[in-house]
C-alpha cells in the first residue's frame, strides 16, 4: 500500500454517553485492522458557534471551525456516527460540515470534502436506528463531492446493543461496522495510492 490512509472519526453528538460514540469505535478498530490510521476527534471539543455568513465576513471562520478544517484537510477519509434528531440530521453535524464547507483565502473549493471518502453508521434507541438521519447525511456528504460508500448500518435500541466491552452483542451487526471501517480504508487507499 503506498500510501496510509488516514480516517477522521467522529459522532454527530456531543452527549458524553453517546450511543453513536461508542459505534463509531467499532468503525475505527475496524479500518485499524486494514491498515489505516485514524484520528477520533469528539465534537465536544470543538464547540462551534451556529453558523452565520455576516460573522464569517466580520471575524472569519472561528478558531475551532479552523481546527476542524485544519483536521479535516490532513485526512482522506471519514467515518461519522450519525444520530438521527427528527428524521434527519443532528444540528451539531451540520453545523460542522457547512463551517468546513467554507473556503478559506486562496483554498479550493470544499477543500475538506471533495475527492474524500465517507462511512456511515447510525444508533438510536428507537426500532429504525436511525436510518432516516442517514439518508440525508448521505445525500449532503454527495452533494459536496464526497464518496460515501454503500455499505451502512443503522443499530436500533442503542440502549440495549452494547455490551460491556463497548461491542454490539450482535455479532454480525458489529462485524458489519467494523467492515465499513475496513471499506473506506480501502477506498482512500485506493483513491490515493
Ligand atoms: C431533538 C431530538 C430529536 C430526536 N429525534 C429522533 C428521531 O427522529 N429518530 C430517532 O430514532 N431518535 C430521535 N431522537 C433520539 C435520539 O436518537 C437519542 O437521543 C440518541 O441517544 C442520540 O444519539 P447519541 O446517543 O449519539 O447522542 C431525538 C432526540 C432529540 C434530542
Amino acid at each position: 500500500m503506498a500510501v496510509t490512509p488516514k480516517i477522521l472519526a467522529f459522532a454527530g453528538s456531543t452527549r458524553a454517553e453517546s450511543y453513536n460514540k461508542k459505534l463509531v469505535q467499532i468503525a475505527i478498530a475496524g479500518a485499524r485492522a486494514a491498515g489505516a490510521e485514524v484520528t477520533y476527534l469528539d465534537l465536544r471539543d470543538l464547540p462551534m458557534p451556529l453558523f452565520d455568513e455576516d460573522v464569517e465576513a466580520t471575524e472569519g471562520l472561528p478558531v475551532n471551525a479552523r481546527k476542524l478544517k485544519y483536521l479535516m484537510l490532513a485526512h482522506h477519509g471519514l467515518l461519522l456516527s450519525c444520530p438521527e434528531y427528527n428524521s434527519s440530521i443532528t444540528a451539531v453535524l451540520k453545523n460542522a460540515i457547512d463551517w468546513a464547507s467554507r473556503p478559506s483565502p486562496g483554498e479550493a473549493s470544499l477543500a475538506c470534502f471533495a475527492g474524500k471518502a465517507a462511512g456511515l453508521m447510525s444508533a438510536s434507541p428507537g426500532a429504525l436506528g436511525g436510518l432516516r438521519g442517514l439518508v440525508h447525511v448521505r445525500a449532503i456528504l454527495g452533494n459536496i463531492q464526497v464518496l460515501v460508500i454503500p455499505e451502512q448500518v443503522a443499530v436500533p435500541r442503542a440502549f440495549e446493543a452494547f455490551g460491556p466491552d463497548g461491542k454490539l452483542k450482535d455479532s454480525k451487526q458489529q462485524a458489519a461496522v467494523e467492515r465499513i471501517g475496513a471499506k473506506v480504508a480501502a477506498l482512500v487507499a485506493k483513491l490515493n495510492g
